[in-house]
């Protein structure tokens, strides 16, 4: 794995690789102070992005970060009630890449579709070996129509290239909600099994080596376990097969600074098992 100097200054875990002297050849840092929290997260190398919403529109909002939520509105699971459309899920379970943005982009299943600007259908390459899956959109997300365009989208864009991904190159990025949750709320059961078809059928499409869930209502979606994210977090989980590697959110990260270095072992466990070391 590439260990750049600049790139772990800028996740701020230079400090934690000179402790531990992994024994990685990399020249310290300059003498000046690392950047704050802010200014990491925003200055982050932002790498070309390829969209693949074809609905996207493009224009600036207010940085937004998910505030913590309750512990019961945290479950983002797939058993919840939910309006079954046989259909509808025949329509999804056979859809190309075009079919399933439109009938994404149309959804009314759940309430989400009232407020949304647009739906954010994910992001990447198509044939991406690494899926990369968060919780909703924000508001800068839903302005955009692009995943994880915010502040926690510029940290998960810094914490990709540490690892030597790209957006748009490599990795696929995606939500468990395609549509804004009113106040950047986490996910309720129901919203999240509703958009449940349209994911899995992008995986489906996708068919990634790999998918890094990013928080817990991510991890919660794809493996129905609603533990902690230190309980899941450290091991390899699967999704029909594939494996799933569990980190911190971006947002969470942002508020809690001192994880990113959890966050980086987790990557390295991702990249590991990428690679079946
Ligand atoms: N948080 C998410 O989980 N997804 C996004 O797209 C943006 C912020």
């Amino acid at each position: 794995m590439r260990l750049d100097k600049d790139y772990l200054m800028e996740l701020e875990l230079w400090s934690h690789f000179e402790l531990r002297s992994l024994g990685h050849k990399i020249m310290p840092p300059p003498p000046t102070s690392a950047p704050a929290p802010s200014q990491a997260a925003t200055s982050a190398v932002a790498p070309a992005r390829a969209v693949a919403n074809p609905t996207a529109k493009t224009s600036v909002a207010a940085p937004s970060v998910a505030t913590p939520q309750p512990a019961a509105a945290r479950q983002a699971r797939v058993d919840a009630p939910m309006p079954v459309d046989p259909a509808r899920l025949e329509k999804i379970s056979r859809a190309d890449w075009t079919t399933l943005a439109e009938i994404s982009a149309n959804c009314t299943v759940c309430t989400l579709c009232k407020q949304r600007k647009q739906v954010v259908f994910g992001v990447g390459a198509q044939s991406a070996q690494w899926l990369f899956i968060g919780e909703g959109p924000g508001a800068e997300e839903d302005e955009s129509g692009e995943p994880f365009v915010g502040q926690a989208g510029k940290l998960l864009d810094a914490m990709l290239t540490a690892a030597g991904l790209q957006r748009g190159r490599e990795v696929y990025i995606a939500n468990v909600v395609k549509c804004r949750p009113p106040g950047n709320r986490t996910p309720l059961p129901e919203e999240a099994a509703a958009c449940a078809p349209l994911l899995d059928r992008q995986i489906e499409l996708i068919r990634p080596k790999i998918i890094v869930a990013l928080g817990r209502t991510a991890i919660a979606r794809l493996t129905g376990s609603e533990a902690a994210m230190a309980a899941v977090r450290g091991r390899a989980h699967t999704y029909r097969n594939i494996p799933v590697i569990a980190t911190y959110h971006p947002a969470y990260l942002l508020r809690n600074l001192p994880e990113k270095l959890k966050a980086w072992e987790d990557l390295q466990l991702a990249k590991r098992t990428f690679s079946g070391d």
